[in-house]
């Protein structure tokens, strides 16, 4: 198939990830249209799920994500042609049914599932599935997925964000923790293959989160984890109740510097609570650690590490770096 445009970014690593395109909810009976890694990708649910095409008719070049479904088919908005979700054109409305269909006419398709509440797309050939995590799938949690946040910064500068505890007391300074409170303790980090995790981390938060039975300041056990280039999972544990928090912190990369940026939050707690509330609680944090993000120089995260200044309790964020340069990721590095 000969492409007029074609923008992607090249990238040998993300382009064989799972990306989070669109919170899984809000993708109804309209197609919609979502950038991944430059690439124009449309969206649509049929009944046999969600599916992803590149985002071109090819007969003239309209936005498939433009158009709208008919008799479980994406239809283009240009001149009507129905693909099915396999991705086959089934009607060229301007040709006699009795007329036979080119066999060139197909929309190109993405790999693309549904999981935690979200849709993810993979352009290339997924390296791995997305992991199953157990919190996600257990009763006693209550799953909610909050964003999706868009930031004007590269998604390797928001994972390395996630990985950091010291600016929990500045960034969330009275929310997540307190100036007064900064000394990080000694932790260690483990590195697997496709793993890099902290273990335990202490951090003492002034006010306790909503729904929690703590009513003053907590102190909440963190463990981080980077699993995929792009995606990190944290949980923060009250030790005392057992009262626990996971976030899975999953970015879309647009371009090199600009992410969209999804978290899949399951709770053991505060069922009573309502989710708008869990949900408006990380929509401020986020926008903290956004405001910061978004300044950050040089935009492309550095991964050659004499670039910046790296000090002892950036030891999971060092492990990031090496980890990206390691893979090859270059989508959002320098
Ligand atoms: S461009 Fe899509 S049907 Fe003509
Ligand atoms: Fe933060």
């Amino acid at each position: 198939m000969s492409t007029a445009v074609n923008d992607r970014l090249q990238d040998s690593v993300l382009v064989n990830e799972w990306h989070p395109v669109y919170k899984a909810s809000e993708l109804k009976d309209e197609p919609v249209g979502v950038i991944v890694m430059g690439e124009r990708v449309a969206l649509f649910r049929s009944k046999n799920g969600v599916n992803a095409f590149r985002d071109l008719c090819i007969h003239r070049g309209a936005m498939l994500s433009k158009g709208y479904i008919k008799n479980d088919t994406l239809v283009c908005p240009y001149h009507g042609w129905q693909y099915d979700d396999k991705g086959n054109c089934v009607c060229i409305p301007a040709q006699g049914k009795d007329k036979k269909i080119p066999v060139r006419a197909k929309a190109e398709g993405y790999h693309c599932i549904e999981k935690y509440g979200i849709v993810w797309v993979c352009l290339g050939e997924p390296k791995s599935d997305l992991p199953d995590i157990p919190e996600f799938e257990d009763p006693s949690y209550r799953p909610l997925v909050c964003g999706p946040y868009e930031v004007k910064a590269a998604g390797t500068r928001v994972v390395e964000n996630f990985t950091d505890f010291a600016h929990l007391m500045y960034v969330h300074g009275g929310l997540l923790g307190h100036p007064d409170y900064a000394e990080l303790p000694d932790f260690q980090i483990f590195k697997e293959e496709d793993r890099i995790y902290t273990d335990d981390v202490p951090i003492f938060q002034p006010v306790a989160h909503s729904g929690s039975d703590a009513k003053e300041g907590t102190t909440y056990v963190y463990v981080k984890e980077v699993f995929r280039p792009l995606v990190g999972k944290l949980s923060k544990r009250d030790a005392d109740t057992g009262q626990t928090l996971y976030i899975l912190l999953t970015v879309l990369p647009i371009n090199d510097k600009e992410c969209t940026v999804y978290m899949a939050v399951a709770r053991n707690y505060g069922f009573d609570v309502p989710d708008e509330q869990f949900i408006q609680f990380q929509d401020t944090v986020f926008e903290q650690d956004a405001w910061i993000i978004e300044t950050q120089k040089p935009e492309l995260l550095p991964l050659d590490l004499q670039a910046e200044l790296n000090h002892k309790v950036d030891i999971l964020s060092v492990a990031y770096r090496r980890w990206l340069k390691e893979l090859g990721v270059t989508i959002g590095t320098t």
